[in-house]
């Protein structure tokens, strides 16, 4: 049995794959999306949607034998808020909307898996029992939260779960399988500083929360620079800070967001304790109230050593390239189904050679689909483990 998309089956997942381009829909919102999924799964024999109550996002199931592993496999479907300047005619129509990280290429991709599995069942062929994923949301990583929340997970007990992300810093259709972490565990947190405003001019009467936020900011630079391993260290940003109005006025408050990742769960651990006691210690010197409110913590991105074993076996069948990485201190919240079952995350490089990289949430970003093919084809090697 042949694993591996035909050309025409190719060019069917590469026009579905410009359909989604075309018409990118962010975190929550996949509606569209959603159903352009169920439209091209109810079209295969042998696949059946689960009834999940998501709002958006499903899972497919395509059931193979008793003594058969389950097997999930993972797809990303949402976009970004991303103007899109690369030209070609599947351009986003969406103004203000893009697929700037490939889900869309993602998603695709596990539809053509869905495309081999189901031929592999019709030939009486498909031992394991595979889960297709279709999940939403993985900017601002809530939707695999949303997923597990729902209880589905541990009722289908999956054996091992499978995921990848297209990797414009590596050449196209190359794999990436790396042992250990992967991709940076984080913690995103909001900080509320509140004062008492009054009149700019009698600072005595005010307690200004502009000057404290300035104190809270610079302090919490230390965290990474005095409190860290420097061998096992972490990154600390705030990104947005927002506060007060005309220039004669003391604000009453002041609003900051910011984010802290780790490659190790002890250095995220301490950063987040240095957080806590340096705003709330800071804020009080300046005789302010401080509140934090932390957004849920995604792990990190770890393939364990049994895992690797396997994947990396999946991934020789596919014959192609195979390449170790460096780990990325971006995100992931596939990171969240190894507390479900044994996982393992690929990157697949997608820029071809020659070319410079664009990188992801990126306005010229783009992918190579003909990585689709490998894309497809480790998925169906990664759910025909023994
Ligand atoms: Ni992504």
């Amino acid at each position: 049995m042949e694993y591996r998309l035909t050309e025409k089956e190719f060019e069917y997942v590469q026009a579905f794959k410009r359909d989604l381009h075309m018409h990118p829909e962010t975190a929550h919102h996949e509606f569209r999306t959603t159903e352009k999924i169920k439209e091209a799964l109810s079209s295969l024999p042998g696949i059946d949607i689960l009834d999940t109550g998501f709002r958006t996002g499903l899972i497919a199931v395509i059931r193979g034998r008793e003594e058969g592993k389950k097997i999930l496999l993972r797809a990303d479907i949402d976009a970004i808020v991303q103007n899109e300047e690369y030209e070609s005619p599947w351009k986003s129509q969406t103004p203000g909307v893009m697929h700037a990280c490939g889900h869309d290429l993602h998603t695709s991709s596990l539809i053509g898996a869905a495309v081999i599995l189901s031929k592999i069942k019709a030939a009486g062929e498909l031992k394991n029992t595979v889960y297709l994923l279709f999940q939403p949301a993985e900017e601002g990583t809530t939707g695999a939260r949303m997923v597990l929340d729902s209880g589905v997970l541990d009722e289908i007990k999956p054996d091992m779960c499978f995921g990848f992300h297209n990797w414009p810093k590596l050449r196209s259709g190359t794999v990436a399988c790396h042992k250990g972490v992967l991709m940076s565990g984080k913690r995103n947190f909001t900080i509320n500083i509140k004062g008492s405003g009054g009149h700019g001019s009698m600072p005595h009467l005010n307690i200004d929360p502009i000057v404290c936020s300035a104190a809270v900011i610079q302090s919490l630079q230390t965290v990474v620079s005095r409190n860290m391993d420097p061998l096992d260290s972490a990154v600390l940003s705030v990104s947005m800070i927002e506060g007060g109005k005309p220039v004669n006025v003391v604000a009453d408050d002041v609003t900051m967001t910011a984010t802290i990742r780790s490659l190790s769960d002890k250095a995220l651990d301490r950063a987040i304790e240095r957080v806590e006691s340096i705003t709330m210690n800071t804020a009080h010197a300046y005789e302010c109230e401080a509140e934090i409110d932390w957004k849920e913590r995604i792990p990190s991105v770890f393939n364990t050593d049994e895992m690797y074993e396997v994947a990396l076996r999946a991934a020789e069948e596919t014959g192609a390239e195979i390449t170790d990485v460096e780990p990325s201190l971006a995100s992931e919240d596939f990171a969240l189904y190894r507390t479900v079952a044994p996982s393992f995350f690929y990157w697949i490089g997608s820029t071809p050679e020659g070319e410079e990289p664009e990188d992801l949430h990126r306005p010229r970003f783009h992918t190579d689909d003909s990585i689709m093919k490998t894309a497809a084809e480790l998925f169906v090697r990664a759910a025909m483990t023994e």
